[in-house]
C-alpha cells in the first residue's frame, strides 16, 4: 500500500479502490458540486468545437460533462494516473450519446504524451490538491494548449470549512489536524491563482464559490465521517471522542440547525 496518507496520490494501491470510485460518483452527482462544477466550465468558458483535455478525470465525472459542452465537433480527453478510476470511467461512459468523442487514458498529469499546442483548454478540478509539484504539472498543461487557449484549475479550500459544532475546540483540532496530516498544502484553493500566473499565464481571472449543504448529504456526511476516522488513526482523538464530535452532527440536523460549507476556487488563464 502506498505509504503517502492522502489515498488520491495513489488510488490504486488503496485497499479498497471501488470504495474511492464510488465516493468520486457520489460527489459529482450532488446537486451542489454539479452546479459548483458547471458553472466553473461556464466561466472558463467551454465551447462547442473545444479540443479539451482533463488531467485527473477520476471516473469522468466532468468528461461527461465536458462532451456536452463541446458538441459533435469537439473532442474530450481524460487522463489519470489510476487504472482504477480511467477503467471505472470507461464503463461509465460506455453508453454516454457522445462516447466517440470521449477518449480517457492512464497518465500522469507530469508526463503528458500530446504534442505541444493540441488542445483548446486544459482544466484539472480536484486534482492540485492532491499533487506532490503542481507547477510541474501547470507546465505540462500549458504545453499542450495552444497559443490564446485557456488552462483552468478548481480545487476546494479545506482552511474554509465552516460547521457550527456546538464543540469549537474539539472542531478546529481534528479538521485542522487532520488535513495537515494528509495533503501538502491544504490551502490549495486559495494559491491557484498564483499558481498561474507563476507558470506566465496572461489575464488570470479568479471565480470563487461555495459548496453549502444543509440537511447532511451524502458527500457531506461521508466527509465528516472520514475526518473522524483519520483523526482516530492518527492520534488526534480517541475513538469515543470522534463519535461524540460525529453525533454533534446528528443533533444539528434533528434541531435543523446543520449547516456545512467550504470554498472552492477556480482560476483560469490564457497561454500567451
Ligand atoms: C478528487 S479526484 C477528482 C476527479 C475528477 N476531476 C472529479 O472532479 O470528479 C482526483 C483525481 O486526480 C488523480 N490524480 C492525482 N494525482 C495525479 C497526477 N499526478 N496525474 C494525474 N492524475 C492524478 C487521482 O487519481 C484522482 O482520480
Amino acid at each position: 500500500m502506498s505509504s503517502h496518507p492522502d489515498p488520491f496520490r495513489d488510488i490504486d494501491a488503496q485497499p479498497d479502490p471501488l470504495r474511492i470510485v464510488e465516493a468520486l460518483e457520489t460527489r459529482g452527482g450532488a446537486r451542489p458540486q454539479q452546479r459548483l462544477r458547471r458553472r466553473f466550465l461556464r466561466f472558463v468558458p467551454v465551447a462547442p468545437g473545444d479540443a479539451v483535455l482533463e488531467v485527473g478525470c477520476g471516473t469522468g465525472v466532468v468528461v461527461r460533462d465536458l462532451a456536452a459542452m463541446v458538441g459533435a465537433r469537439g473532442r474530450v480527453v481524460g487522463v489519470d494516473r489510476s487504472r482504477a478510476t480511467v477503467k471505472a470511467a470507461r464503463l461509465l461512459t460506455r453508453e454516454h450519446p457522445r462516447r466517440s468523442r470521449m477518449t480517457l487514458q492512464v497518465a500522469a498529469g507530469e508526463r503528458l504524451s500530446f504534442r505541444e499546442g493540441r488542445f483548446d483548454v486544459a482544466l484539472a478540478i480536484t486534482v492540485m490538491l492532491h499533487v506532490a509539484d503542481p507547477g510541474v504539472v501547470v507546465k505540462e498543461m500549458i504545453r499542450v494548449v495552444r497559443r490564446g487557449g485557456r488552462v483552468g484549475l478548481q480545487d476546494q479550500d479545506f482552511g474554509t470549512v465552516v460547521v457550527p459544532h456546538p464543540d469549537r475546540q474539539l472542531t478546529a483540532r481534528i479538521l485542522d489536524g487532520v488535513v495537515a496530516h494528509v495533503y501538502a498544502e491544504p490551502h490549495s484553493g486559495r494559491r491557484l491563482p498564483g499558481l498561474l500566473r507563476e507558470a506566465g499565464l496572461d489575464d488570470v481571472r479568479v471565480l470563487t464559490d461555495v459548496y453549502q449543504d444543509t440537511k447532511l448529504e451524502p458527500y457531506t456526511k461521508n466527509f465528516l465521517e472520514r475526518r473522524a476516522e483519520h483523526a482516530v488513526r492518527f492520534g488526534i482523538v480517541d475513538a469515543p471522542t470522534a463519535q461524540r464530535w460525529l453525533d454533534g452532527f446528528t443533533e444539528l440536523v434533528e434541531r435543523g440547525a446543520f449547516i456545512f460549507t467550504v470554498n472552492y476556487y477556480g482560476a483560469v488563464g490564457v497561454k500567451p
